[in-house]
């Protein structure tokens, strides 16, 4: 049964394949998620096998676009594991069925964990990042750029100080690509945008969910597509970090978990950052009354 007014600033309990279908269509700006990956944490969460993969995505993809306004975004973080000595092909091939299924794959960030411990395989390096696909439904969507604006970084003083002849005048690519630059544009300028590439460190504090992601990396996205007041969806919402960020962000939030252990961590987790929120938006009305 579909609600007819959509509740936000709620975990649901229960499996997304039963709860998604709940929802209205076209409620949500911006779904960032990232599910549980092909037979890891069997014994936590429950593992799926890589060659049930895709099947077992697609029915929650055809959903999350069902959920997702025309002009939203979906962040998929994910990464195929290793099986018998080459890596699984299983995140190619969703990749691929959810463009038949109607998805446009506009991007693909990478999440480079700055702190991956180190090790020695036999036949591959340090696993050190993982995908995060940017899906829409159409080519034009929500996008605010500047918003992830990073500052200009040092090279800017030593680049802009000698310009040559080429940095004042566009400079157009030499392998004919279509794309040029003009050095001389970044004078003056304290902040450039940002590459597809987010430095970020695994979270190692929450000791009781096994697969938690910074919460830096939905802020950096939320930032990105949505702005205040927009709702941002997690159907695998685990401990709760896509909450927190849309929170602390001033955007609604919707969840799905399917164990109510994580359903409880993540309400814990959020309760004092609620009610630290809003003690400050009480002092800041009291204020503006005394004004
Ligand atoms: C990779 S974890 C997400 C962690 C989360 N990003 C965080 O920072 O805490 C995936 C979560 O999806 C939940 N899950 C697995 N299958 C599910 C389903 N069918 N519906 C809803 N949640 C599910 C698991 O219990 C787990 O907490």
């Amino acid at each position: 049964m579909k609600q007819s007014t959509l509740l936000t600033d709620i975990i649901h309990h229960g499996d997304c394949h039963d709860i998604l279908p709940t929802l209205p269509d076209e409620c949500v700006d911006l779904i960032v998620t990232s599910p549980p990956y092909a037979d890891r944490r069997k014994h936590t969460y429950g593992g799926v096998a890589p060659e049930e993969y895709v099947e077992w995505f697609l029915p929650i993809s055809a959903e999350l676009k069902r959920v997702l306004k025309p002009e939203g975004s979906f962040i998929l973080n994910i990464k195929e594991r290793v099986i018998d000595g080459e890596r699984g092909t299983y995140v190619m091939e969703l990749v691929i069925e959810m463009r038949k299924q109607g998805w446009l794959w506009v991007e693909e960030y990478c999440w480079h964990k700055k702190n991956s411990y180190p090790g020695k395989w036999p036949n591959r390096f340090r696993d050190s990042w993982e995908h995060c696909f940017h899906f829409t439904k159409q080519k034009n969507f929500k996008m605010y750029q500047e918003a992830v604006m990073v500052p200009m970084g040092e090279w800017a003083e030593k680049r802009l100080k000698k310009l040559t002849k080429n940095d004042i005048v566009r400079d157009e690519s030499r392998s004919q690509s279509g794309f040029g630059k003009r050095v001389a544009n970044w004078i003056g300028r304290e902040k450039v945008y940002p590459t597809n590439v987010l430095h970020l460190a695994t979270e190692v504090s929450n000791k009781k969910h096994s697969a938690v992601f910074p919460v830096e990396l939905p802020m950096w996205f939320i930032k990105l597509f949505t702005q205040e007041g927009d709702v941002v969806l997690d159907p695998f919402m685990g401990s709760g970090t896509t909450a927190r960020a849309a929170e602390k962000l001033k955007r609604h939030y919707i969840g799905i978990e399917i164990k109510e252990e994580y359903v409880n961590l993540a309400n814990a987790i959020l309760e004092p950052q609620r009610m630290l929120l809003e003690e400050k938006a009480e002092s800041y009305s009291g204020k503006r009354r005394k004004k």
